[in-house]
């Protein structure tokens, strides 16, 4: 079942038929950006759940749900977790969606491991199923944590302008209000669900964007009808799905078979947000002729003026050198920044601007270039 294996011997884009503790090892080490787990609840249901007018909850009574112990069930939770550090990069990220029934259990052993947690999200369950029996609250929410691979780690992808975006320029919160996966989603088969678990692609697809940049790699070891695969693949990042369940993986391969690669226009320009920025130094504006030798940059309140030269840097009094340590001299100060304290003559509306504006202008150009060239 693995269909495109990369020359670094990475199947991407495919499901793996196996069990995840095993099959993580056999794959390359650090392999993998980021992690979506979405492991056995150990829901121990002891008996059939009904409704007040006695017929059936459709709930999990799967065999792959249940286990004879909470101590087998942490075992399994060591083991598969232990695996994962296999694949992860150093710098990826881990997320573990659960109940109450497992999370607690799960984020204790993840610490024991040596993951650092960052956040955990309250995935709030819009439509959730009430509590049949009246005996306890409606339970209406899941937990995600996301955690990074060690404490003194740095370097992980959290895309927070992308966030905050698409949240309506408000900094995004811990709880995430989403329905459960239903209507023309849920998969069915022969008229009946496919799977008793299969979440929301939406869930999906926010945790996928706020920790990963398009073409990272989104390994999922608990695929099940590959939600991660199908928000994954919208989100032009890369796959890998590991599954136990045959019927399972047939099931998602024709979801992914059926879902529409996203296009770099649909799905970047709101990863662009966090992009690293091209470092773009003053002499390329001078080099692209925006500025030319000889043109005046002044202050903002026009008592400082400089002259820019043809090899980048700037001459204001006696003082030659970059527009930083040109501005700081001016300014009297340490330091200074000089693409704010530096202000140019925009010919087209005659008004001043700071030199950034520039800089802007020149890194927009190249970004966009750059998506040309992906796209062609
Ligand atoms: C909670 S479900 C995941 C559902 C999935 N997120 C979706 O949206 O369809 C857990 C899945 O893990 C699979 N599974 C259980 N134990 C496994 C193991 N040791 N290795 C691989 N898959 C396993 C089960 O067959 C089940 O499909």
């Amino acid at each position: 079942m693995k269909s495109d294996v990369s020359k670094s011997g990475i199947p991407l884009d495919s499901i793996i038929h196996g069990d995840c503790r095993e099959e993580l090892y056999r794959l390359p080490e650090h392999c993998a950006d980021m992690i979506f787990a979405d492991p056995p609840y150990n829901l121990q249901l002891a008996k059939r759940l009904r409704r007040p007018d006695s017929s059936l909850v459709d709930a999990v009574d799967d065999d792959w749900d249940a286990f004879a112990s909470l101590h087998e069930y942490d075992e399994f939770t060591r083991d598969w977790l232990t695996a994962c550090r296999h694949v992860l990069k150093d710098t990826g990220t881990i997320w573990v969606i659960g109940s109450y029934h497992c999370i607690f259990r799960i984020g204790s052993i993840m610490q024991d491991l040596g993951y650092w947690i960052l956040n955990d999200i309250v995935w709030i369950k819009s439509n959730p199923t009430p509590n049949m029996n009246g005996t306890r609250f409606c339970n209406a929410h899941d937990t995600l944590i996301w955690a990074k691979k060690s404490r003194d780690e740095r370097g992980y992808t959290f895309n927070y302008r992308t966030m905050k975006a698409a949240n309506d320029d408000v900094q995004m919160r811990s709880d995430w209000y989403i329905p459960l996966c239903g209507g023309s989603e849920r998969l069915l088969t022969d008229g009946l669900k496919s799977h008793s678990t299969q979440k929301p692609l939406a869930l999906l697809k926010r945790v996928i964007s706020a920790s990963t940049r398009p073409g990272m790699t989104v390994l999922d070891p608990f695929f099940g009808t590959g939600t991660t695969g199908a928000a994954a693949k919208q989100l032009k990042r890369r796959y890998i799905g590991i599954e136990r369940e045959p019927g399972y993986i047939a099931v998602a391969q024709q979801r992914l078979a059926a879902t529409e690669t996203g296009t770099q226009s649909q799905d970047c320009n709101l990863t662009d947000l966090d992009a690293p920025k091209p470092r773009i130094p003053f002499g390329t504006l001078v080099e692209l002729g925006l500025l030319k030798p000889g043109d005046i940059l002044t202050t903002a309140d026009l008592k400082s003026r400089a002259v820019v030269q043809q090899d980048g840097t700037i001459v204001s009094n006696d003082f030659r050198g970059s527009i930083h340590t040109v501005a700081a001299a001016v300014a009297g100060k340490h330091t200074c920044n000089g693409w704010q304290f530096w202000m140019y003559l925009d010919t087209v509306d005659g008004t001043l601007q700071p030199l950034d504006t520039l800089r802007s202008i020149v890194r927009t150009q190249l970004l966009n270039s750059t998506r040309e060239r992906q796209e062609a």
